[in-house]
Protein backbone atom coordinates (compact mmCIF):
# COMPACT_ATOMS: atom_id res chain seq x y z
CA UNK A 1 0.00 0.00 0.00
CA UNK A 2 1.70 3.47 -1.16
CA UNK A 3 0.40 6.48 1.42
CA UNK A 4 -0.88 9.96 0.21
CA UNK A 5 1.72 13.19 1.00
CA UNK A 6 -0.99 14.01 3.40
CA UNK A 7 -1.83 11.05 5.67
CA UNK A 8 2.67 11.32 5.87
CA UNK A 9 2.30 14.72 7.21
CA UNK A 10 -0.69 13.75 9.04
CA UNK A 11 1.62 11.23 10.95
CA UNK A 12 4.62 13.02 11.07
CA UNK A 13 2.65 15.62 13.37
CA UNK A 14 1.45 13.14 15.95
CA UNK A 15 4.88 11.56 16.51
CA UNK A 16 6.59 13.17 19.81
CA UNK A 17 8.19 10.39 20.72
CA UNK A 18 10.88 10.64 18.27
CA UNK A 19 12.27 14.04 18.05
CA UNK A 20 14.74 13.89 15.62
CA UNK A 21 13.66 10.70 13.19
CA UNK A 22 16.24 10.99 10.71
CA UNK A 23 19.38 10.42 13.82
CA UNK A 24 17.10 7.56 15.18
CA UNK A 25 17.05 6.05 11.71
CA UNK A 26 19.76 3.14 12.47
CA UNK A 27 18.08 2.07 15.93
CA UNK A 28 14.45 2.46 14.51
CA UNK A 29 16.01 -0.24 11.40
CA UNK A 30 17.83 -2.83 14.06
CA UNK A 31 14.18 -2.18 16.56
CA UNK A 32 12.18 -3.53 13.24
CA UNK A 33 14.83 -6.19 13.12
CA UNK A 34 15.09 -7.70 15.92
CA UNK A 35 11.11 -8.11 15.35
CA UNK A 36 10.52 -9.11 11.80
CA UNK A 37 14.14 -10.52 10.36
CA UNK A 38 13.74 -13.16 8.07
CA UNK A 39 14.43 -16.71 8.86
CA UNK A 40 17.11 -17.90 6.74
CA UNK A 41 19.01 -20.63 6.23
CA UNK A 42 22.17 -18.58 6.63
CA UNK A 43 21.32 -16.69 9.57
CA UNK A 44 22.02 -18.00 12.65
CA UNK A 45 19.28 -17.05 15.97
CA UNK A 46 19.72 -13.55 17.02
CA UNK A 47 22.38 -12.83 18.96
CA UNK A 48 24.32 -15.52 17.77
CA UNK A 49 27.47 -15.38 16.21
CA UNK A 50 27.20 -16.33 12.40
CA UNK A 51 29.84 -18.80 11.08
CA UNK A 52 32.01 -17.11 8.27
CA UNK A 53 31.89 -20.27 6.08
CA UNK A 54 27.89 -20.29 5.81
CA UNK A 55 28.13 -16.33 5.36
CA UNK A 56 30.71 -16.55 2.52
CA UNK A 57 28.85 -19.41 0.60
CA UNK A 58 25.37 -17.70 1.15
CA UNK A 59 26.97 -14.53 0.13
CA UNK A 60 28.14 -16.11 -2.99
CA UNK A 61 25.75 -17.86 -3.63
CA UNK A 62 23.18 -14.59 -3.77
CA UNK A 63 25.67 -12.95 -5.72
CA UNK A 64 22.79 -13.15 -8.76
CA UNK A 65 20.40 -15.49 -7.62
CA UNK A 66 17.40 -14.91 -4.94
CA UNK A 67 17.09 -16.13 -1.53
CA UNK A 68 13.91 -18.84 -2.39
CA UNK A 69 16.64 -20.83 -5.13
CA UNK A 70 19.34 -20.25 -3.11
CA UNK A 71 17.77 -22.29 -0.17
CA UNK A 72 18.32 -25.53 -1.33
CA UNK A 73 21.74 -25.23 -2.89
CA UNK A 74 23.02 -23.80 0.37
CA UNK A 75 21.67 -26.72 2.80
CA UNK A 76 23.02 -29.49 0.42
CA UNK A 77 26.27 -27.65 -0.38
CA UNK A 78 26.54 -27.11 3.96
CA UNK A 79 25.59 -30.93 4.10
CA UNK A 80 28.24 -31.95 1.67
CA UNK A 81 31.51 -29.70 2.72
CA UNK A 82 30.78 -28.51 6.12
CA UNK A 83 33.52 -25.73 6.49
CA UNK A 84 36.07 -24.41 4.10
CA UNK A 85 38.68 -26.99 4.41
CA UNK A 86 35.81 -29.81 3.08
CA UNK A 87 35.02 -27.34 0.17
CA UNK A 88 39.07 -26.86 -0.72
CA UNK A 89 39.51 -30.77 -0.60
CA UNK A 90 36.55 -31.05 -2.57
CA UNK A 91 37.25 -31.70 -6.57
CA UNK A 92 36.13 -28.35 -9.13
CA UNK A 93 33.81 -31.24 -11.03
CA UNK A 94 32.20 -32.32 -7.79
CA UNK A 95 31.22 -28.46 -6.79
CA UNK A 96 30.59 -27.59 -10.47
CA UNK A 97 28.24 -30.44 -10.18
CA UNK A 98 26.46 -30.22 -7.44
CA UNK A 99 26.26 -26.04 -8.54
CA UNK A 100 24.50 -27.01 -11.39
CA UNK A 101 21.30 -25.22 -12.00
CA UNK A 102 22.22 -22.23 -10.08
CA UNK A 103 23.65 -20.60 -13.06
CA UNK A 104 26.63 -18.18 -13.59
CA UNK A 105 29.32 -20.65 -13.41
CA UNK A 106 32.10 -18.44 -12.43
CA UNK A 107 30.89 -18.31 -8.98
CA UNK A 108 31.46 -22.29 -8.54
CA UNK A 109 35.00 -22.02 -10.09
CA UNK A 110 36.17 -18.69 -8.24
CA UNK A 111 34.06 -20.58 -4.80
CA UNK A 112 36.23 -23.56 -5.14
CA UNK A 113 39.18 -21.33 -5.77
CA UNK A 114 38.79 -19.33 -2.75
CA UNK A 115 37.98 -22.19 -0.39
CA UNK A 116 41.15 -23.60 -1.71
CA UNK A 117 43.05 -20.33 -1.02
CA UNK A 118 41.63 -20.35 1.90
CA UNK A 119 43.01 -23.25 3.24
CA UNK A 120 46.30 -23.17 1.96
CA UNK A 121 47.54 -19.91 2.62
CA UNK A 122 45.35 -18.69 5.14
CA UNK A 123 45.33 -21.84 7.40
CA UNK A 124 41.25 -22.62 6.92
CA UNK A 125 40.64 -19.25 8.49
CA UNK A 126 38.97 -16.65 6.47
CA UNK A 127 40.19 -13.34 6.88
CA UNK A 128 38.12 -10.97 9.16
CA UNK A 129 38.77 -7.46 7.13
CA UNK A 130 37.19 -6.27 3.80
CA UNK A 131 41.16 -5.93 2.51
CA UNK A 132 42.09 -9.90 3.34
CA UNK A 133 38.55 -10.62 2.19
CA UNK A 134 39.30 -8.69 -0.98
CA UNK A 135 42.72 -10.53 -1.69
CA UNK A 136 40.76 -14.03 -2.42
CA UNK A 137 39.05 -15.17 -5.22
CA UNK A 138 35.73 -14.22 -6.31
CA UNK A 139 35.18 -11.67 -3.30
CA UNK A 140 34.96 -8.12 -4.72
CA UNK A 141 33.60 -5.42 -3.27
CA UNK A 142 30.48 -6.00 -2.47
CA UNK A 143 30.85 -9.34 -0.98
CA UNK A 144 33.68 -8.24 1.05
CA UNK A 145 31.84 -5.84 2.57
CA UNK A 146 28.79 -8.40 3.67
CA UNK A 147 31.20 -11.17 4.63
CA UNK A 148 32.76 -8.35 6.54
CA UNK A 149 30.11 -6.80 8.48
CA UNK A 150 27.70 -10.19 8.94
CA UNK A 151 30.53 -12.45 9.98
CA UNK A 152 32.83 -9.95 11.98
CA UNK A 153 30.52 -7.02 12.25
CA UNK A 154 32.88 -4.59 10.38
CA UNK A 155 31.57 -0.94 10.26
CA UNK A 156 30.70 -1.15 6.42
CA UNK A 157 27.39 -1.69 4.58
CA UNK A 158 27.22 -3.52 1.66
CA UNK A 159 24.70 -2.16 -1.16
CA UNK A 160 22.77 -4.68 -3.33
CA UNK A 161 19.56 -3.81 -5.21
CA UNK A 162 17.11 -4.02 -2.37
CA UNK A 163 19.57 -1.33 -0.12
CA UNK A 164 19.77 0.85 -3.03
CA UNK A 165 15.80 0.78 -3.79
CA UNK A 166 15.11 1.42 0.29
CA UNK A 167 18.24 4.29 0.08
CA UNK A 168 17.67 5.92 -3.35
CA UNK A 169 13.76 6.51 -1.65
CA UNK A 170 14.71 7.53 1.57
CA UNK A 171 16.96 10.40 0.74
CA UNK A 172 14.94 10.69 -3.29
CA UNK A 173 18.46 10.26 -4.85
CA UNK A 174 17.63 11.83 -8.20
CA UNK A 175 20.93 10.51 -10.14
CA UNK A 176 20.39 7.66 -11.95
CA UNK A 177 22.01 4.12 -11.54
CA UNK A 178 24.78 2.25 -12.04
CA UNK A 179 26.06 6.30 -11.96
CA UNK A 180 24.07 6.91 -8.26
CA UNK A 181 26.02 3.86 -6.73
CA UNK A 182 28.77 5.86 -5.05
CA UNK A 183 25.98 8.31 -3.42
CA UNK A 184 24.26 5.77 -2.36
CA UNK A 185 26.98 3.98 -1.04
CA UNK A 186 27.37 7.10 1.26
CA UNK A 187 23.51 7.10 2.25
CA UNK A 188 23.26 3.73 2.95
CA UNK A 189 26.27 4.17 5.68
CA UNK A 190 24.23 6.57 7.82
CA UNK A 191 21.92 3.87 8.58
CA UNK A 192 24.57 1.32 10.67
CA UNK A 193 23.99 1.29 13.82
CA UNK A 194 25.32 -0.18 17.24
CA UNK A 195 23.82 -2.25 19.93
CA UNK A 196 21.53 -0.82 22.74
CA UNK A 197 23.83 -1.80 25.53
CA UNK A 198 25.43 1.66 25.23
CA UNK A 199 28.88 -0.09 24.50
CA UNK A 200 28.21 1.22 21.17
CA UNK A 201 29.32 -2.70 19.78
CA UNK A 202 28.73 -2.72 15.90
CA UNK A 203 25.67 -3.99 14.65
CA UNK A 204 26.61 -3.51 11.16
CA UNK A 205 25.77 -6.91 9.98
CA UNK A 206 22.17 -6.56 11.12
CA UNK A 207 22.06 -3.37 9.95
CA UNK A 208 22.83 -4.39 6.61
CA UNK A 209 20.23 -7.47 6.72
CA UNK A 210 17.46 -4.96 8.00
CA UNK A 211 18.09 -2.61 5.02
CA UNK A 212 18.02 -6.04 2.88
CA UNK A 213 14.60 -7.12 4.27
CA UNK A 214 13.29 -4.27 4.68
CA UNK A 215 13.84 -3.74 0.54
CA UNK A 216 12.55 -7.30 0.05
CA UNK A 217 9.35 -7.31 2.17
CA UNK A 218 8.12 -3.83 2.97
CA UNK A 219 10.09 -1.43 0.17
CA UNK A 220 9.33 -3.70 -2.40
CA UNK A 221 9.72 -2.43 -6.43
CA UNK A 222 6.07 -2.13 -6.94
CA UNK A 223 3.82 -1.53 -4.62
CA UNK A 224 5.76 -0.25 -1.21
CA UNK A 225 3.99 -1.41 2.13
CA UNK A 226 4.46 2.10 3.32
CA UNK A 227 2.64 2.19 6.38
CA UNK A 228 4.41 -0.67 7.82
CA UNK A 229 7.96 1.04 7.41
CA UNK A 230 10.10 1.66 10.67
CA UNK A 231 11.71 4.42 8.54
CA UNK A 232 8.68 5.75 6.92
CA UNK A 233 8.78 8.87 8.62
CA UNK A 234 11.56 10.40 7.38
CA UNK A 235 10.94 8.67 3.96
CA UNK A 236 11.65 11.87 1.35
CA UNK A 237 9.81 9.61 -1.41
CA UNK A 238 7.07 8.37 0.50
CA UNK A 239 6.42 12.55 1.65
CA UNK A 240 6.60 13.34 -2.01
CA UNK A 241 4.03 10.30 -3.00
CA UNK A 242 6.51 9.02 -6.23
CA UNK A 243 8.78 6.72 -4.35
CA UNK A 244 7.79 3.79 -6.56
CA UNK A 245 10.15 6.07 -9.28
CA UNK A 246 13.13 5.02 -7.14
CA UNK A 247 15.79 4.04 -7.82
CA UNK A 248 16.29 6.00 -10.96
CA UNK A 249 17.73 4.19 -13.73
CA UNK A 250 19.51 4.84 -16.88
CA UNK A 251 17.88 3.39 -20.04
CA UNK A 252 18.76 0.14 -20.65
CA UNK A 253 20.90 -0.97 -24.06
CA UNK A 254 19.68 -4.59 -24.19
CA UNK A 255 22.13 -7.12 -25.62
CA UNK A 256 21.98 -8.27 -29.61
CA UNK A 257 19.67 -11.60 -29.77
CA UNK A 258 21.87 -14.25 -30.65
CA UNK A 259 21.19 -17.90 -32.54
CA UNK A 260 22.76 -21.20 -33.46
CA UNK A 261 21.84 -24.56 -33.02
CA UNK A 262 22.21 -27.31 -30.70
CA UNK A 263 22.67 -31.51 -31.57
CA UNK A 264 20.72 -33.71 -29.46
CA UNK A 265 22.52 -36.72 -30.75
CA UNK A 266 21.17 -40.38 -28.93
CA UNK A 267 22.46 -43.75 -29.10
CA UNK A 268 20.36 -45.93 -27.30
CA UNK A 269 19.83 -44.51 -24.05
CA UNK A 270 22.92 -42.42 -23.95
CA UNK A 271 23.18 -38.99 -24.88
CA UNK A 272 25.89 -37.12 -26.81
CA UNK A 273 28.32 -34.56 -24.66
CA UNK A 274 30.70 -32.59 -24.06
CA UNK A 275 32.32 -30.15 -21.98
CA UNK A 276 32.58 -26.28 -22.84
CA UNK A 277 36.22 -24.54 -22.18
CA UNK A 278 36.81 -23.92 -18.87
CA UNK A 279 37.15 -20.25 -19.85
CA UNK A 280 34.52 -17.95 -20.81
CA UNK A 281 30.95 -17.89 -20.58
CA UNK A 282 29.56 -21.73 -19.01
CA UNK A 283 33.29 -22.45 -18.28
CA UNK A 284 33.79 -26.42 -18.04
CA UNK A 285 29.62 -26.74 -18.21
CA UNK A 286 28.55 -30.24 -19.85
CA UNK A 287 26.78 -29.28 -23.37
CA UNK A 288 25.28 -30.96 -26.33
CA UNK A 289 27.25 -30.36 -29.33
CA UNK A 290 26.24 -27.18 -30.77
CA UNK A 291 27.31 -24.41 -33.44
CA UNK A 292 28.82 -20.74 -32.30
CA UNK A 293 26.37 -18.59 -30.84
CA UNK A 294 26.04 -15.19 -32.98
CA UNK A 295 24.04 -12.57 -33.93
CA UNK A 296 21.93 -12.79 -37.14
CA UNK A 297 23.30 -16.69 -37.58
CA UNK A 298 21.52 -18.30 -40.83
CA UNK A 299 20.26 -21.55 -39.42
CA UNK A 300 22.26 -23.22 -42.75
CA UNK A 301 25.68 -22.09 -41.52
CA UNK A 302 24.48 -23.10 -37.84
CA UNK A 303 23.32 -26.68 -39.23
CA UNK A 304 27.03 -26.88 -40.76
CA UNK A 305 28.77 -26.90 -37.82
CA UNK A 306 27.21 -30.23 -36.90
CA UNK A 307 29.14 -32.72 -35.44
CA UNK A 308 30.89 -35.19 -37.95
CA UNK A 309 29.05 -38.53 -37.39
CA UNK A 310 29.72 -40.98 -40.08
CA UNK A 311 26.21 -42.97 -39.32
CA UNK A 312 24.15 -39.81 -39.40
CA UNK A 313 22.37 -38.99 -42.73
CA UNK A 314 19.43 -36.74 -41.96
CA UNK A 315 19.13 -34.14 -39.03
CA UNK A 316 15.41 -33.82 -37.60
CA UNK A 317 14.62 -30.67 -37.15
CA UNK A 318 12.53 -29.73 -34.22
CA UNK A 319 9.84 -27.28 -34.11
CA UNK A 320 10.02 -24.27 -32.73
CA UNK A 321 13.47 -22.84 -31.12
CA UNK A 322 14.84 -22.87 -27.38
CA UNK A 323 14.96 -19.11 -25.79
CA UNK A 324 17.73 -18.63 -22.83
CA UNK A 325 18.39 -14.82 -21.34
CA UNK A 326 22.16 -14.22 -20.51
CA UNK A 327 22.86 -11.75 -18.52
CA UNK A 328 24.46 -9.74 -21.57
CA UNK A 329 22.25 -11.28 -24.53
CA UNK A 330 19.23 -12.98 -25.25
CA UNK A 331 19.65 -16.43 -27.26
CA UNK A 332 17.86 -18.65 -29.61
CA UNK A 333 18.85 -22.21 -30.53
CA UNK A 334 17.51 -24.31 -32.83
CA UNK A 335 17.28 -27.61 -31.88
CA UNK A 336 18.09 -30.92 -34.10
CA UNK A 337 17.83 -34.36 -33.17
CA UNK A 338 19.59 -38.21 -34.39
CA UNK A 339 20.13 -41.46 -33.45
CA UNK A 340 23.04 -43.30 -33.79
CA UNK A 341 23.45 -47.03 -34.28
CA UNK A 342 24.82 -48.83 -31.04
CA UNK A 343 28.67 -48.71 -32.44
CA UNK A 344 28.95 -45.44 -33.24
CA UNK A 345 32.10 -43.57 -31.73
CA UNK A 346 31.80 -40.04 -29.96
CA UNK A 347 33.77 -37.69 -32.07
CA UNK A 348 36.91 -36.53 -30.73
CA UNK A 349 36.38 -34.21 -27.46
CA UNK A 350 32.49 -35.81 -27.06
CA UNK A 351 31.33 -38.39 -25.34
CA UNK A 352 28.49 -40.83 -24.76
CA UNK A 353 26.63 -40.65 -20.60
CA UNK A 354 23.26 -42.43 -20.03
CA UNK A 355 20.49 -40.33 -19.98
CA UNK A 356 19.28 -41.83 -16.74
CA UNK A 357 22.15 -40.08 -15.30
CA UNK A 358 22.15 -36.84 -16.37
CA UNK A 359 21.74 -35.52 -13.43
CA UNK A 360 24.71 -36.10 -12.53
CA UNK A 361 25.88 -33.84 -14.87
CA UNK A 362 27.08 -30.19 -14.49
CA UNK A 363 24.38 -28.98 -17.39
CA UNK A 364 23.78 -25.40 -17.07
CA UNK A 365 19.62 -24.32 -17.52
CA UNK A 366 19.94 -23.95 -21.07
CA UNK A 367 21.05 -27.47 -22.16
CA UNK A 368 18.72 -28.50 -20.01
CA UNK A 369 16.10 -26.61 -21.94
CA UNK A 370 18.00 -28.15 -25.32
CA UNK A 371 17.84 -31.82 -24.06
CA UNK A 372 13.92 -31.56 -23.00
CA UNK A 373 12.86 -29.68 -26.01
CA UNK A 374 15.15 -32.69 -28.38
CA UNK A 375 14.34 -36.26 -26.57
CA UNK A 376 11.64 -34.68 -23.66
CA UNK A 377 13.71 -35.36 -20.72
N1 LIG B 1 21.02 -10.96 -0.27
C1 LIG B 1 22.35 -10.93 -0.23
N2 LIG B 1 22.81 -11.22 1.00
C2 LIG B 1 21.72 -11.46 1.76
C3 LIG B 1 21.53 -11.82 3.12
N3 LIG B 1 22.56 -12.00 3.91
N4 LIG B 1 20.28 -11.95 3.56
C4 LIG B 1 19.24 -11.77 2.72
N5 LIG B 1 19.34 -11.45 1.45
C5 LIG B 1 20.58 -11.29 0.96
Amino acid sequence: MTLTNATVRRKKGHSPDIADPLAARPALLLAWYDRHRRVLPWRPPAGQRPDPYAVWLSEIMLQQTGVKTVGPYFEKFLARWPDVAALGRASLDDVLRMWAGLGYYSRARNLHACAVSVLRDHGGVFPDTEEGLRSLPGIGPYTAAAVAAIAFDRRTMPVDGNIERVVSRLFTVEEPLPQAKPVIQQLAATLLGTSRAGDEKSRAGDSAQALMDLGATICTPKKPACSLCPLFEGCAACLRGDQESFPRKAPKKAGELRRGAAFVVTRGDKLLVRSRPEKGLLGGMTEVPGSDWRAAQEDKAALKQAPQLGDVTHWHRKVGVVTHVFTHFPLELVVYTAHVPARARAPKGMRWVPIATLEDEALPNVMRKVIAHGIGV
